[in-house]
């Protein structure tokens, strides 16, 4: 039996970049983050407060994803990713509170997740006021599709998907799928 040089080649880029991930997890559970088990991990950002990190097994992160946790160390995890929840190439998870993402979820590529906001009080910089935090919470088997934005505070139920470019300022309720700005129900899913 012979084999082409392509798909030699692509067996070869798939072993270096499991090892390439296998690395990852190593290097990031040294820096403080929680792996339960193994995560695929591709080229992902995490700048800071690694120990505010929880993944489950099985989590999969793909090039780009950003997982930032900001304020006070409170002992607390900010970001919480259930089993097999995957999250597409240059998404940004950007935590002072707490982010629960749960299992089997699906997030699109591009979308930005947030648990806070600054303070938008007359007569003072925005920037200067203090953030204005709740907790952010995407239930299992949500699906978001693209370029989708969740903002502070909300929970998205169980098996709802979101539309792309949609932003979800209000909570949603499970088994629905969900589109525009603010994102509104527009049928139950079948
Ligand atoms: C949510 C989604 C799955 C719904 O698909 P669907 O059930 O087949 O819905 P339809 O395409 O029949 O659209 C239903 C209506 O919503 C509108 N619509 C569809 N997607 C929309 C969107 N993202 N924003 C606003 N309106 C949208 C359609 O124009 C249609 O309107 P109409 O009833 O006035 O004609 C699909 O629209 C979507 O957003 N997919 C995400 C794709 C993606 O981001 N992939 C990334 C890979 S993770």
């Amino acid at each position: 039996m012979s084999y082409s040089v392509s798909f030699i080649l692509q067996q070869l880029i798939r072993a270096i970049s499991g090892s390439a991930s296998r690395a990852r997890n190593v290097y990031y559970k040294s820096l403080g983050v929680e792996i339960n088990g193994y995560a695929w991990l591709q080229k992902i950002e995490i700048p800071r407060n690694f120990s505010d990190i929880s993944l489950a097994n099985g989590v999969a992160l793909d090039t780009g994803v950003t997982l930032l946790c900001t304020g006070m160390h409170t002992g607390k995890k900010k970001i919480i990713i259930g089993e097999n929840t995957y999250i597409n190439r240059y998404t940004f998870i950007d935590a002072s509170n707490e982010i629960r993402i749960g299992r089997n979820v699906g997030i699109g590529p591009r979308c930005y997740i947030t648990d806070h906001d600054h303070g938008t009080a007359p007569g003072e910089l925005v920037m200067a006021q203090p953030l204005v935090r709740d907790t952010t919470t995407i239930c299992d088997s949500v699906w978001l599709g693209a370029h989708v934005i969740v903002l502070q505070g909300v929970t998205i139920g169980a098996n709802t998907v979101v539309a792309a470019g949609s932003v979800v300022a209000r909570d949603l309720p499970p088994d629905v799928v969900a589109e525009g700005r603010p994102a509104r129900v527009v049928k139950k899913r079948r």
